[in-house]
């Protein structure tokens, strides 16, 4: 019966992993048009019934603002075509680092773009690691928000790390930074980062002991990388013994990729939440949460517990 029917489709944002997840569903992933006209507009149109059916849409929305375009026209799509139940999966939710009002005559997007995909008509939103826990609350429907630690612990965990301090890079890591230290059984050190220019990172200070230690530099985002590399060369100026970069989502814009080639940064660790580009430097590896976003979808669509995956 369709109003039972499970079905995925994705915009161009995020193919590779919603095909990665749909195997992880035993779905075929659902077949939707998203292409653009010859000036540029964006083109959807969904190629299959979605009458009655409980529908999830994957679009991470990192840019261009194309992808949160296709993530909008999608769900209108869907709810034009009377989906019974529309869920925007956002892997990677974009525009979240403007989330309030900290200087005079700002937009606040993340609360934007969360009125945005409510109003297209999304029921509820799947999303991982928002830049802030709060935002969840500038959306008015449900929100189940995942966090790949479950992964990236279970990455580490096999990993010969001596030591190990987990390294938060600025006040808004700490939080993180030391839920994944207590669950390491790791020490945690902070560093205070102050920010003079958007996409400017200076750093103060390194609290906390990191000599002759294995330092996990964790954060919920790399973009430039100017964060994580100036740690870097702290932690390593204090005599740290490795430093392992670690993030969600690999955002890697304005040269982030050469920055940590030259970096002191023996591992890039970060998942696919934002596709791998392609020729990346050894030293990076890229995690896979195809399984626990399928894992999320199967328990929002039997109406259970998603908080059991928090584990
Ligand atoms: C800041 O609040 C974030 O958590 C990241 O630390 C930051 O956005 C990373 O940016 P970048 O890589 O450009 O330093």
């Amino acid at each position: 019966m369709a109003k039972d029917r499970l079905l995925v489709i994705c915009g161009n944002a995020s193919r590779q992993l919603a095909e990665l997840v749909c195997r992880h569903l035993g779905l075929p992933l659902g077949r939707a048009d998203v292409t653009r006209f010859s000036d540029g507009e964006v083109f959807v149109q969904v190629e299959e019934n979605v009458r009655g059916v409980d529908l999830y849409i994957i679009q991470s929305t990192y840019p261009p603002a194309e992808h949160l375009m296709e993530l909008l026209m999608l769900i209108d799509a869907c709810r034009r075509s009377s989906a019974r139940r529309i869920t925007a999966v956002i892997p990677y939710y974009g525009y979240a680092r403007a989330d309030r009002k900290d200087q005079p005559r700002v937009s606040i997007t993340a609360k934007l773009v969360a009125t945005l995909i409510t109003e297209a008509g999304a029921d509820r939103v799947l999303t991982m690691d928002l830049h802030s826990p709060q935002i969840q609350g500038f959306f008015d429907v449900p929100l189940d928000h995942l966090y790949a630690a479950p992964v990236i612990m279970s990455y580490f965990a096999g990993l010969q790390t001596e030591g190990v301090v987990v390294v938060a890079p600025d006040a808004g890591a700490v939080k993180m930074g030391r839920s994944f230290a207590k669950r390491l059984g790791a020490d945690l050190a902070i560093v205070d980062k102050r920010r003079p220019a958007p996409d400017r990172a200076e750093l103060m200070n390194v609290i906390g002991e990191v000599e002759g230690r294995d330092c996990i530099i964790l954060d919920d985002l790399i973009n430039t990388a100017g964060t994580i590399c100036q740690a870097a060369y702290e932690l390593k100026s204090r005599g740290a013994k490795r430093v392992i970069a670690c993030a969600t989502h690999g955002v890697f814009s304005g040269g982030a990729i050469e920055r940590l080639e030259k970096a002191p940064v023996d591992e890039v660790t970060v998942t696919n939440t934002i596709p791998e580009q392609p020729n990346l430097p050894a030293k990076f590896r890229v995690l896979d949460v195809s399984k626990l976003l399928s894992k999320a979808i199967l328990n929002i669509h039997h109406e259970e517990s998603v908080s059991s995956l928090f584990i």
